[in-house]
Formats: structure tokens, sequence, C-alpha cells
């Protein structure tokens, strides 16, 4: 029977145990025992050799994912004739690994820091398919981008044209250079008010990029290639991804010269589904229609298309992912709303907002399943909650779980692979968890857990006191 503390979007399931497709791994599923398996490889054998909490990949997916979208993009862009590029957005989730899977399945690399642009080198991803954005790029991480041979660099702001024409002069080399414009456009709703967007510290506005790609042409050192425009995350409508890219080539058409090659990134932000209740759109399908779209916009002004590149990073490495706790502690909590009175099962795992920070972020909604076995039990509403000291420390705020859910149960959580070990924190001083990959019935550490050694090394009052 429906809980009236759980959310409208979320009805108590037929079976408490069921993995409901699309919000899962492709390779997960439960063996013979009832116990969750992922990549051919029992969570009971991962849990006993990494413990919990643990990030884990299923690598076929991921790879899969990422050829997909690759896949989609080239042959839309095919079929009016120009080239397609993705980039994946490394910040959704990076590691040495992924960097091999992803450069293997043909994509680039969106990098916002130093950071990601070192581990996509170290990892084996030519610079040049290297795209570096950012509002706030340090001189120095623009002299390593330049002496690393980074493709192109995403100009976020008019002071940082200088910044990189000065940086690219002192070394007698000549930059590449887009222009992330701010379209105005509102993420995911049909709220397109240019004034709904206007106020945020990405990019600039397409009168102000207009006026810089003349300084950028006017400049010794810098090669203008394209403008660049992402509208945010966890998008499932596409009237903001068209009317984005309706601005864009309207902002296209005022700067292009036909003798200048001409790239139009149209971002990433394709929405995932986290909950059964979230229904995005295929990802082929959506990027067939942004791109048709663009060139009937091109069309009509009667202009060739431009080559179009995107940038998605959640619908790669987000559902290729999960996480797996340890439940600790349950408690029934009574709840007095009005003249009702419910309760609401709490399961306290031992992760929480460190290994996953947008429940608390965001507000982000997950789903979880009893993983270690399966149970015939009643499902009850159920809060997954963290062990770190805040109340809003919420790892999935509503789901059905079966009733015996007690401790010693391990617990996926669906849906965990971007922003989460990308955001994870050492909140409490606890370490942050270890990632793996599984594929074909083993497992690889992908990156090694922090332990609590690890986390106090860095403590120089306490590295002194051992003197
Ligand atoms: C500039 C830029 N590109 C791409 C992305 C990737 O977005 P998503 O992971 O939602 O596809 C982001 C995410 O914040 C971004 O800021």
């Amino acid at each position: 029977m429906s809980n009236p503390l759980a959310p409208e979007w979320l009805s108590p399931p037929v079976d408490a145990n069921a993995l409901h497709s699309g919000l899962w791994p492709a390779s997960m599923r439960r063996d013979s025992s009832g116990a969750l398996e992922v990549g051919g490889v029992a969570v009971a054998d991962l849990v006993q050799r990494y413990g919990t909490p643990l990030y884990v990949f299923d690598q076929d997916d991921l790879v899969a994912r990422a050829a997909h979208v690759q896949g989609a993009v080239t042959a839309a862009c095919a079929r009016h004739g120009v080239t397609g590029s993705v980039y994946y957005a490394s910040k959704s989730f990076i590691s040495g690994h992924v960097v091999a899977w992803i450069e293997g399945a043909g994509l680039g690399f969106d990098v916002a820091t130093a950071g990601e642009m070192a581990v996509a080198i170290a990892g084996g991803a030519n610079a040049d398919h290297l795209e570096f954005q950012g509002n706030n790029k340090s001189e120095d991480e623009i002299a390593q981008a330049m002496s690393a041979g980074v493709a192109t660099i995403v100009i976020d702001a008019p002071i940082e044209a200088a910044r990189i024409q000065k940086i690219a002069s002192s070394v007698d080399t000549r930059q590449k250079v887009m222009i992330r414009v701010n379209t105005g456009v509102h993420a995911d709703t049909h709220d397109y008010l240019a004034t709904a967007r206007e106020d945020q510290k990405f990019g600039v506005s397409p009168e102000e990029a207009i006026a810089l790609v003349s300084t950028i042409r006017e400049s010794s050192h810098l090669d203008f290639v394209g403008l660049h425009s992402h509208i945010g995350s966890q998008i499932f409508r596409t009237e903001g991804f068209l009317e984005a890219a309706t601005r864009m080539v309207e902002a296209y058409q005022q700067v292009r010269r036909d003798d200048e090659p001409f790239t139009l990134n149209l971002g990433g932000g394709f929405g995932i589904a986290y909950t059964e209740a979230d229904q995005p759109m295929e990802v082929g399908e959506l990027i067939d229609a942004i791109v048709d779209h663009v060139a009937a916009q091109c069309a009509a002004h009667g202009m060739p298309v431009p080559n179009l590149a995107f940038e998605p990073g959640r619908i790669i490495s987000g559902p290729a992912g999960v996480t797996l706790y340890s439940v600790g502690v349950t408690k029934p909590v009574t709840v007095h709303e009005g003249d009702q009175v419910a309760t609401r099962l709490y399961v306290s795992v031992d992760g929480g907002m460190s290994d996953n920070a947008r429940p608390a972020l965001y507000g982000a909604n997950y789903s979880a399943r009893i993983a270690s076995r399966e149970s015939g039990e009643s499902p009850v509403l159920v809060r997954v909650v963290g062990k770190h000291c805040e109340s809003g420390d919420i790892v999935v705020n509503a789901e059905y779980l079966p009733g015996d859910v007690a401790p010693g149960d391990v617990l996926a959580v669906a849906a965990t692979g971007a922003y989460c070990y990308s955001l994870a924190s050492n909140y409490n001083v606890v370490g942050r968890p270890p990632v793996v990959a599984v594929s074909g019935g083993s497992s690889t550490l992908m990156v090694a857990g922090e332990t609590l050694d690890d986390v106090l090394a860095r403590d120089q009052g306490l590295s002194r006191g051992q003197e």
C-alpha cells in the first residue's frame, strides 16, 4: 500500500527486488541465489575484496554508451555533410581507465582544470582531442594547456582572450579558441526567457561574443574556430536544446566567414533516469533532432552547416555506475502530518554525502535495491541516509525496499557513475571509497580508496606531533 510520506511519483513496486531497465548498468542482474551481480562478478565478491562503500563501473556499458553517442553524432552530422565530434565531459568522472576507454571509443575530452587535463594526458589521451573549458582558467593552466598542445581553449570572458593571446605570443605559438556563449536559454523547462539565465557566471552574451570574435581575429596569436554553448545538465526536453541551437545559429550567421573553418559546440546536458519516474529521450534521437534543427536553421539563413560538437558526461558515465553500501542501522520513524500518522524506515549506510553530494546539493533523487539477497517481504517506504552529521545527508530520499531490510544487507544505488566520485569529499574525516571496473567476470581496481592514514597524512599538525 502506498505510504502517504512517499512522493507522488513513487508507487509501491509489485516486486521490490526487480531492476527497472534503464536505471541499472546493462550487465546487472540477480543470480540464482537472488543476489546481484554486475559485469559477471557477484556483489558479495566485490564487497569481500574491496569493502563498502564502493563505486562500481560496468566497463562494457560505459564503453558502449560512449560509442553510441559518438556513432549517433557522426551519423547525424554525416547526413548533412559535416563532421561531428564528441568531447566526453571529464567532470562527470575521469580516471586513467576511463581515459583509455573513451579514447578507444573515438571521443575527445572536455577538461575544466589542470587536474582533469593532467589525468587525460597521463591516461593517454591525444592532446589534440582535448578542449579546455572553465570560467577562471589561471595563467598557469593556460600555459600548461598550450605546452601540452590542447586543441582548443574555450574562452569564457573577454579578459581571457587577452590572457591567452599574451601567453601564446610569449611562447610564439598560435592557439585555437572558441567562445562560450550564454544563450539565455533556461535549461529544463519551457521558460526560455532570456533574462531567466542571463544572471550566471558562464560565457558571454551573443552580442559580446560577436564583438569578441573581432578582437580575436585581430590578435596575432589566436585562431577563432567556433562558438560554444552549454545550457545545463540533466535536461529531458528537446525544446531547450533546440532554442539554444537556434540562437547559436543566429550568432554563427553574424560571425561566419567563408574562408574560416567553424565548429558549433552545443555542449552536453542529456538527462538520464535516476528513478523509474524519469523518462529521458533516447540520446540518439535527441542528437538527430538537434542536428537536423541546426541544419534546417542554416538552410533558412542560406548558410552551410558548420561542423558540430557535443560534450556529454552524465549520459555516458552515469548509468554505468552503481555504489554499494552496507546497512548499519535501521530505524522506523513515525511522522505526524496533519491528521495522518505514517512511518518511514530510515536505513543508515556506511557512506553518504561524502561519496554522493548530489542529494544534498540539488535534492537529487536516486533508486536502491538490496544487493546481497532477494526478499519476499512486502515493500516499505525507506529513506537511505549516510553516516554524516547533517540531516540533509541523504543517499536515496524515497524508495520502497523489502520490509526486512536490515543491518548487514548490502544496498546498491543506481546511476551513481556521474558526479559522485568527482564531487566526493573527506567530510567527517572519511576517506573517499575505491572505484572498480567489472567486465567479463572479473574486477579491476580503477582508483584506490583513501585510507584513514592517507587522509591524516596531509594534516601537518599531526605529522609534526609524531616527529
Ligand atoms: C561546459 C560543460 N560541458 C558539458 C557538461 C556535461 O554535462 P552532462 O554531464 O550533464 O552531460 C557540463 C556539466 O556541467 C559543462 O559544464
